[in-house]
């Protein structure tokens, strides 16, 4: 790995084993982009931005025409950090108001400095780790008196490239930031397929790809969180890029708010990529002196197709990414009790449901939705965060829980409100939506306004009132509606939504502080706010609310593309399409985890959950939760999913197969992956066995299938072990 500054030529080369990312600054101080692919070295790049177009000259200050140098165009050439109100009109990275409405920026080279490691953010989270090496460059407005903060991270060999900037109000009068991007990138071709990954409550991350056409393609999120629609994560290829084979760039933000990512292919058939904070209802003021800090913005680089692509995201989110301290040590088996019970328990019940769930192995025990307020419905009490005294004793479950055996952990949804709470009683102003008005209500709550810090500070009190009282190991931090209206609050209208996510960050950042022994898992009604900036404070996110095995492939394949198998909620749930042990092979393709009523389970059901937890016990720390995925057939093609994770040491590795129109009497083949060549695997004992439970999920699958006409799922997982 190196970042290097060749003074002759004023070029900057970022370069590891696996990509070179190569610009310079021109003689008008601009900094052009010339490369991003395969690392390239020494290479002489001089003429690889050669054209011809109008703009070729300019009117100097002394009235005289003249000719850029560079092979310059100040409409097409690619840009390093594309300007705003000049002849390129491909998007610009930033819009800045300054005094009398102007909006043109044009950013050169000042300065930089390169150096080992990586500074964090301020307020955002942000990716960190040793081997890093930082490039950071100091440019200033030819119109105005704004200094960008340009940053470049490597980490070692890994195919990321980790982009940054911050905005610096050198002037005297305030300005106002419009739109401010984590980056662009020009990239001088566009025959490209575009992955993206859309979906719906239920239904998160269903890949879809499609060739990329002139004009602008946006994948963005105006929902106040990254959001269930649109996932902050795309990837452009070459048209045919397989899992293995082919180029591919892909785009991540580190952010869990709105977000825009577009690519842009113009005239010239070349592709711009913008990604950043959407602009929509985004107006940010900076007074003198003041400094606007963007959210991280990642690229990866792949010449191994779609599946480098992963393993990349994969890695740099669990070594740079995940802060918390556990992520990496083997996490006990969790029981939830949401599907078993919803709002509908007492202490007895609940009592029941430990004792039965340490029956069938469980090491964690979660409390999920309705322990607080008055909460039997989900029309009331979010904000009340006190004991329900007359519903539940929590501190005879927690004591039951640890006498048991388990950990205990609890449900929070801190950002929400219900009008019927004493909260909103006390304090409606809490609410975001200007109560003159009607505000939309969504699972009958509100947005609580953490953009101010004296609504955060309540929750951070009265939260911590709860976990400096009882012993609690686990946090779920759920989120269950979108923003709607931004009204109503004392911050200004244009920086209430980014100051809501800070607000979090901020809340969220001072509880793991306070309780670092403490996990937590992000969740927003499923798998709503699935991004790398929630990532970087919950180690596991809760995936999807459905937890139909068959639509659990779509879902946990479609968020593979971007995120580990060791950060997906992931639970056998009650769901009675298929055997326990058929949902636990898909269950185990992620955290793991149980979640139905445990005393309603016969022996021989409790028995197939065992197994599925030796399974677990047995493999996943090492195989899954920090080995290297690799997918071998999408359900998005065709009929089978499959895909397998492989120990670091290539010893073990784990195959799941799913067969999801039952086809009885035929032969698969599954070519594996991922394996050394130079070892010998043998399927492990269990997996023979494996062979027959297949058939025993097949029958279960026909009799409901012919019941109910649902697709069926047979699923066999495969352990060998080197
Ligand atoms: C939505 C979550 O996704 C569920 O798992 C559960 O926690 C409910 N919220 C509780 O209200």
């Amino acid at each position: 790995m190196a970042i290097t500054y060749n003074a002759e030529n004023a070029l900057f080369r970022i370069e590891n084993a696996r990509f070179s990312y190569v610009f310079f600054v021109n003689s008008k101080g601009v900094l052009q982009h010339l490369y991003f692919g395969k690392p390239i070295g020494e290479t002489d790049l001089s003429s690889a931005d050669l054209g011809w177009d109008w703009s070729k000259t300019y009117l100097s200050a002394d009235g005289a025409e003249k000719i850029y140098e560079d092979n310059y165009y100040n409409d097409r050439s690619m840009a390093e950090v594309p300007s705003h109100g000049l002849m390129d009109k491909s998007g610009a990275q930033f819009v800045i108001e300054k005094s009398g409405g102007v909006t043109a920026t044009s950013f050169v080279y000042k300065k930089h400095r390169i150096y080992d490691g990586k500074p964090k953010l301020s307020a955002l989270p942000s990716t960190h780790g040793d081997n890093a090496q930082t490039l950071e460059i100091t440019l200033d407005d030819v119109y105005g008196n704004e200094r960008l903060l340009l940053s470049y991270t490597v980490y070692g060999d890994l195919g990321a490239l980790i982009r940054n900037a911050s905005i610096i109000n050198c002037g005297k009068t305030e300005i106002r930031v419009k739109r401010a991007y984590s980056l662009g990138l020009d990239l001088p071709r566009s025959d490209f397929d575009l992955m993206h990954f859309h979906g719906d409550w239920c239904l998160e991350r269903f890949a879809e790809r499609k060739p990329l056409a002139n004009g602008r393609f946006t994948v963005e999120s105006t929902m106040g969180r990254s959001s269930h629609e649109k996932n902050p994560f795309a990837v452009l290829c070459d048209r045919h890029a397989t899992e293995d084979t082919g180029e591919a760039y892909a785009f991540s933000f580190v952010y869990s708010g709105n977000f825009t990512l577009a690519a842009n292919v113009d005239k010239w058939r070349r592709t711009r990529v913008l990604l950043g904070i959407c602009d929509e209802d985004f107006s940010f003021a900076l007074g003198s002196g003041e400094t606007f800090e963007v959210p991280e913005g990642v690229l990866v680089y792949s010449d191994r197709g779609l599946g480098g692509v992963s393993r990349t995201m994969h890695d740099l989110v669990r070594n740079n990414l995940i802060t918390h301290k556990k992520a990496k040590a083997a996490r006990p088996v969790l029981f939830n009790s949401w599907e078993g019970c919803y709002l509908d328990f007492d202490t007895q019940s609940i009592l029941a449901y430990a004792e039965n769930a340490a029956k069938i192995g469980a090491e964690l025990f979660v409390l999920d939705d309705g322990w607080f307020g008055k909460r039997d419905t989900d029309c009331s009490s979010l904000g009340d965060w006190f004991v329900a005294d007359g519903k539940i004793d929590l501190k005879k479950v927690i004591d039951k829980c640890h006498s048991l055996g388990m950990k205990f952990g609890i449900w929070f949804e801190p950002e929400m409100i219900n009008p019927d709470s004493d909260l909103y009683r006390t304090h409606p102003d809490y609410a975001l939506g200007d109560g003159g008005y009607e505000r939309t209500l969504s699972r009958h709550q509100l947005v609580l306004d953490t953009s101010r810090k004296e609504v955060a500070d309540r929750l951070f009190k009265d939260m911590s009132a709860i976990l400096d009282k009882y012993e609690i190991d686990y946090i779920k931090w759920d989120h269950n509606r979108n923003i709607g209206e931004i009204t109503g609050s004392d911050t200004p209208y244009g920086e209430v939504c980014h100051r809501l996510i800070l607000g979090t960050y901020s809340l969220l950042d001072r509880l793991q502080k306070k309780y670092p022994e403490i996990f937590f898992e992000g969740c927003a009604s499923g798998g709503g706010r699935f991004d790398l900036g929630m990532l970087y404070y919950n180690p596991q996110i809760w995936t999807s609310d459905e937890t139909d095995p068959v639509q659990r492939l779509f879902i946990q394949y479609g968020t593979s593309y971007a995120y580990p198998l060791s950060v997906m909620g992931s639970h056998i749930s009650k769901n009675p399409i298929t055997s326990y042990t058929a949902k636990g092979r898909i269950a185990l393709f992620g955290t793991y985890g149980i979640e139905m009523n445990p005393c309603l389970l016969s022996e021989s059901e409790r028995e197939e959950v065992r197994e599925v937890n030796e399974i677990y016990k047995k493999y996943h720390c090492e195989v899954i939760q920090n080995g290297d995925l690799y997918r071998l057939a999408s359900p998005f093609e065709g009929n089978y999913t499959s895909m397998m994770s492989v120990s670091k040491d290539k010893s073990k590795a784990l195959v799941l197969f799913a067969n999801v129109l039952k086809e009885n009497n035929r032969y698969r083949f599954i070519k594996l992956k991922g394996l050394d060549p130079d070892k010998r695997y043998s399927n492990s004992r269990r997996a023979r066995r494996c062979v027959s439970l297949l058939w025993r999920a097949a029958r279960a699958a026909a009799t409901i299938r012919k019941a109910a006409a649902i697709p069926t799922a047979i699923t066999t997982t495969t352990e060998a072990a080197a």
